[in-house]
């Protein structure tokens, strides 16, 4: 039988917001033998966004160990060394199908069994596939999704393999249009598909998609709205060959790649923990509803102070920052003190080819653009508010400076009045810059 083995604290799952949780123990005080992380993935904790940046530009290619967590915020790199001297045991390539909280047990598939006094959940998630809307073909080879290092891996060979081939990405959210980019400057002929009028709904207003969907089409990708994929057919090799489009047209493909969505892991979890909007719900330092039972990341649905209500975050800067305060809470409560409540300033961004936008804040309320949003200006830069019942909420920023962006964090924090949207219209980014 396979040895049991024990810890004051266990992490399941391995990515950003285990390795931020291990920084905070070290800076903590932990002691040798205490923390163990168990991951499935074969390497330490690394910084996920640059899977779809950086790893997968083959002319250019950022490879491991330069994006270990904590390069991604400026922090050091925890190489297996900085595991190994902080007394942190890293179990890797190890899944855990089990979870007894219960009895404070973990179990691996292999039969391994971990025991822990408190427990840190940090599982992230896991792509939405096509084959769970039914669609025919999908299992065909070279129909690729991104999430692990595996994935990035498979996905270099294959455009390496298919250079100057064509490329068909379906989804137009994140990994849509991060990923359109990584395979236009990789020369493949890219066409992308997506079933909403205009690109990453959920976050751009139509004035944004238009500066990004004209400056893409100037790049050279096609981009098909309105419809999706309904099947695939394959050539004799079983590979991808074709793309079939519900409204009846059809895309040559040598290479697909889906981006439809992410889903939060907590299948180990069901039933013995409270669940909120798909994650499990956790107080404003993470606890959940089981005692030592903690939840971080991509799959904690906790309070978000600022706008009152219960929100899921899929974005590294808060699996980053509720590790932080995660580790905080279980270390001040070991010495029966407290600390602040989490109070999260939503804060996503992305890149790709030359651009670089930041929104800090809410997407809700009226809007306003301001700004140079001509996808041919050599250096646009523009932006859009969120107005919400007089207030300023959310602020969006493309080709901003450090300390512009700076601004626009500062006013979705501080929410100043806004007296005239026609008069915020005209003074743009000044309104936030002069705050
Ligand atoms: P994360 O997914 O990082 O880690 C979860 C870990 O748990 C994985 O190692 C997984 O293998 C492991 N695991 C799961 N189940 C397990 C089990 N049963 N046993 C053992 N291990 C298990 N965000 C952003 O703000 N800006 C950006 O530019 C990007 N870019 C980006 C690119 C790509 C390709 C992806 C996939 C995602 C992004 N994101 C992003 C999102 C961001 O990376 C994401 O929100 C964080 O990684 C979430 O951190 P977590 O630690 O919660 O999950
Ligand atoms: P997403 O939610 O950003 O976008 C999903 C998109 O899928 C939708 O916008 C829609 O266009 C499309 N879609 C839905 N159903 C479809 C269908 N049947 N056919 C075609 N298109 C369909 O999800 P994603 O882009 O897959 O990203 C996955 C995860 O990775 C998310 O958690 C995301 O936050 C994270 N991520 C974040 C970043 C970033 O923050 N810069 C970058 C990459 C990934």
């Amino acid at each position: 039988m396979a040895e049991e083995k024990s810890f004051k604290y266990v992490i399941v799952g391995g990515g950003v917001a285990a390795g931020y949780a291990a920084r905070e123990f070290s800076k903590q005080g932990l002691k040798p033998g205490e923390l163990a992380i168990i991951s499935r993935e074969q390497v330490p904790p690394y910084e996920r966004p640059a899977l779809s940046k950086g790893y997968i530009n083959l002319e250019n290619k950022a490879t491991l160990p330069g994006f270990y967590v904590c390069a991604g915020s400026g922090g050091e790199k925890q190489f297996p060394q900085w595991y190994k001297e902080n007394g942190i045991e890293l179990i890797l390539d190890t899944e855990i199908v089990k979870a007894d909280l219960a009895a404070k047990t973990l179990v691996s598939g292999t039969g391994q069994v971990f025991k822990y006094q408190t427990l840190l959940a940090a599982t992230g998630s896991s792509v939405t596939r096509l084959s769970d809307f039914g669609v025919q073909g999908a299992d065909a080879k070279n129909i690729f999704y991104l999430r692990e290092l595996d994935d990035a891996d498979e996905l270099v060979t294959a455009m390496d393999v298919k250079k100057n081939g064509k490329a068909v990405v379906v989804g137009g959210g994140y990994i849509g249009l991060e990923l359109s980019s990584a395979l236009k400057v990789n020369n493949l002929e890219v066409t992308m598909v997506y079933p909403e009028p205009w690109c990453m709904p959920r976050l751009f207003t139509a004035g944004i998609a238009s500066f990004y969907e004209g400056y893409y089409a100037n790049k050279g990708i096609n981009i098909v709205k309105g419809t999706v994929a309904a099947g695939f057919s394959t050539n004799s090799n079983g590979e991808v060959a074709e793309v079939k489009l519900k409204d009846g047209r059809t895309l040559k493909a040598d290479i697909v790649i889906v981006g439809v969505g992410a889903r939060p892991i907590i299948s180990l979890f069901k039933g013995q923990v409270e669940e909120e909007k798909g994650g499990l719900k956790t107080d404003a330092f993470f606890k959940t509803s089981v005692p030592d039972v903690y939840a971080i990341g991509d799959i904690a649905t906790f309070p978000m102070k600022l706008y009152n209500e219960m929100r899921r975050v899929e974005h590294v800067d808060h699996a980053r920052k509720s590790a932080e305060q995660a580790v905080k809470a279980i270390k001040a409560a070991e010495e029966g003190k407290s600390i602040p409540e989490y109070d999260y300033l939503p804060y996503f961004y992305s890149r790709a080819f030359d651009l670089s936008w930041q929104f800090y804040g809410d997407n809700v309320g009226e809007t306003v653009m301001f700004g140079d949003n001509d996808p041919k200006s050599p250096k646009p830069k523009f932006g859009s508010y969120w107005i919400k019942e007089g207030k300023l909420i959310g602020a969006f920023l493309e080709g901003g400076t450090p300390e512009e962006n700076k601004a626009i964090a500062k006013v979705a924090r501080t929410q100043p009045s806004v007296e005239s949207l026609n008069v915020l219209s005209k003074e743009g980014l000044s309104f936030a810059t002069k705050i």
